[in-house]
């Protein structure tokens, strides 16, 4: 059964509860659905609740990949913005690069199209929007697992990875649609965190480099409340980075995992190593090697001292067929 639920979200100021009913923008009218995966569902204010900061949702039971899907919407002149896809199941997740994203049953896998003009953030910023959305995701985390008796720390492993314990736990892909207007000024932000989809049942290879929130709490968690936590976190990050806010650099480099930590960073032609000194105001990586400062701004980290996690000879994580 493959169900989707489409609808526009009035606006709301920020933090403010819905009181009033759905105006006339709502695209579509269900009435709320006994959905078998997600609950009950529907057009009601408390589930249009679970949305802050989206202004247009679509529930997807299964769909092959959330972004494919927001890059479909993306053209559409009309649409509310941000869009939000939400599928309960991918079945062609994708991770950076050429990589495949796998995420089994529990996992929360969405999309979030935005058009940044709107939201106050000119192109230079683009680069840092995927660090915002990593600070993001490390404050959704650990608000969702503040209640647990263990100590939990969500790191940030530059440029978009959040980990726990050292193991991702969730990835980040930020795609430009492309051609005309209005596509072409828009981005869409996509994000797989693992909730309920514990390590034990990943693919053997990946096993070892992926954590779920399940795995540090030891409890099942509402993917729909981990969302709402991220969703609220996002537009209030986002809302920093386009104020220039010193608050959110500091929180990138205070949640910087390769901090101090020896490390190799490939970009397309060369293989950096060095000491990590940080992540800098422009999201910039600064690696410190015997010869040079280096800053940064693209690369993907191949070898990291004293994580066997993260070494050339084993160059997986959370997604499949590479780091
Ligand atoms: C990475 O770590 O390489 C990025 C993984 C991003 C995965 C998410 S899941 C939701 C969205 N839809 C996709 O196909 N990919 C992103």
């Amino acid at each position: 059964m493959n169900f989707l639920i489409q609808f526009a979200v009035p606006p709301c100021r920020r933090g403010e509860k819905r009181t009033q009913p759905f105006g006339t923008n709502v695209l579509e009218w269900r009435p709320t659905i006994d959905h078998p995966s997600w609950g009950r569902v529907g057009m009601s204010f408390e589930f249009a609740r679970e949305f802050p900061f989206a202004r247009y949702v679509e529930i997807h039971d299964e769909l092959g990949s959330t972004n494919d899907r927001a890059a479909q919407l993306a053209p559409e002149r009309d649409l509310e913005l941000p869009a939000l896809v939400l599928a309960r199941r991918q079945t062609a997740g994708r991770g950076r690069g050429a990589n495949r994203w796998w995420s089994a049953e529990g996992a929360l896998t969405f999309s979030l199209l935005i058009e940044p003009a709107r939201l106050g953030l000119n192109s230079a910023q683009w680069p840092q929007l995927s660090l915002a959305t990593a600070v993001a995701v490390c404050d959704a985390i650990s608000a969702e697992c503040a209640d647990s008796s263990c100590e939990l720390r969500a790191t940030i492993k530059w440029p978009n990875d959040v980990l726990l314990d050292g193991r991702k736990a969730c990835g980040i892909l930020i795609e430009s649609p492309g051609g005309e207007a209005p596509a072409k000024d828009r981005l869409i932000i996509g994000i797989g965190v693992n909730v309920n989809n514990s390590w034990r049942e990943a693919p053997a290879d990946l096993a070892t480099h992926t954590i779920a929130l399940c795995d540090t709490t030891h409890r099942e968690h509402d993917r729909l409340a981990v969302l709402s936590r991220l969703l609220l976190a996002l537009e209030l990050r986002i809302g920093q980075l386009a104020s220039d806010s010193d608050e959110l650099p500091r929180e990138w480099q205070r949640a910087c995992w390769l901090h101090n930590k020896q490390v190799c960073i490939q970009q397309e032609h060369r293989e950096i190593n060095g000491t990590c000194r940080g992540i800098d105001s422009q999201g910039a990586l600064i690696l410190k090697s015997p010869d040079a400062l280096h800053r940064l701004f693209s690369g993907s980290v191949i070898a990291v001292q004293d994580s066997p996690l993260f070494s050339q000879s084993k160059p997986r994580s959370g997604c499949v067929d590479s780091l």
